[in-house]
């Protein structure tokens, strides 16, 4: 997937967010579990401040359990809820609703002491592209819920979904913006594959990811690609003679060894792998 932010790009979603998070209570903020701290956007804090939050962690199937339960801790100890899942699993959305309106207690405790009955609670889906927005909202929608307001002429910020008594999502997620500057989070999120690679050098990438992997999970390297050089070129050139990728005249086919690392890698077959940490920040 590309991704393509300019100043006007920016500007559009963030009036559109803005828009939308003030029919909402609580804000479910959406990361990759696999690289929590780059697809953070550094504007939520901000954006979001005065509602309720809830942070997922997403693609933790993809993601090394160990550390996304450090990431958990992380964000717990500065006062977030938090959950991490895959959000394709339907079988997962209970749980998911349940921090939600523990995420939201005090709005529903306030609402009963004024008498307020019956009044759900308000969420919306925000994430940068490709952590998997409509996924979960898909997930939590399931079939069998009804669409309020879903009729010709209603406005954008009038389609809710009705998930339960106590809870509606708004049906539009709120695209969100990655952090710019930090040449190491455009990195981390192409070698995810949230932004096209032909915007980096996918050797340089694959390189990175191989020294990642050779530094926190050399088993799961060694278990697919064994004895590796330590050196970036000389370990994409024995993946590409492992691997038979060869160019016309023979010689091995470094890009396209990168491209293979990449895909095993972003695919989960290298292992249950994660790029970012708590401590490291
Ligand atoms: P977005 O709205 O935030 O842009 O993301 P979207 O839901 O479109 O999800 C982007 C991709 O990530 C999709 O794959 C989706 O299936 C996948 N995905 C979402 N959540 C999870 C998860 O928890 N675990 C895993 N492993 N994948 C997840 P895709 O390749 O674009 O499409 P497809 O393969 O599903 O057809």
């Amino acid at each position: 997937m590309e991704i393509q932010w300019y100043p006007g790009h920016m500007t559009k979603a963030r009036r559109a967010m803005q828009e939308d998070i003030k029919l909402v209570d609580l804000i479910i903020e959406i990361l990759d579990a696999r690289v929590p701290r780059s697809s953070r956007n550094p504007d939520i804090a901000e954006l979001g401040k005065n509602k309720f939050r809830l942070i997922v962690l997403n693609k933790a199937d993809l993601a090394d359990p160990a550390v996304t339960a450090a990431w958990e801790t992380y964000f717990q100890a500065q006062g977030a809820f938090v959950a991490a899942l895959d959000a394709r699993t339907r079988g997962q959305m209970p749980a998911l609703l349940k921090t939600v309106r523990e995420a939201c207690r005090e709005k529903i405790e306030r609402d009963r002491r004024r008498g307020i009955l019956g009044r759900p609670v308000r969420a919306m889906v925000a994430g940068i592209p490709n952590v998997g927005k409509s996924t979960l909202i898909n997930s939590l929608a399931g079939k069998s819920v009804a669409k309020t307001g879903n009729k010709p002429g209603v406005t954008r910020g009038d389609q809710w979904i009705r998930l339960n008594r106590e809870v509606e999502l708004l049906d539009t997620p709120g695209i969100l913006w990655p952090k710019f500057g930090d040449p190491q989070v455009g990195r981390h999120l192409a070698a995810i594959g949230s932004v096209r690679d032909e915007i980096l050098d996918r050797e340089e990438l694959a390189a990175e990811v191989l020294r990642l992997l050779r530094e926190h999970y050399p088993e799961d390297l060694a278990a697919r690609f064994p004895d590796l050089p330590e050196q970036g070129p000389e370990a994409l050139m024995q993946i590409a003679e492992s691997r038979k990728a060869v160019k016309k005249g023979g010689e091995p086919d470094t890009e396209k060894a990168a491209a293979i690392l990449l895909e095993e890698f972003r695919s989960g077959k290298l292992g249950r792998i994660s790029l970012e940490r708590p401590e490291e920040g």
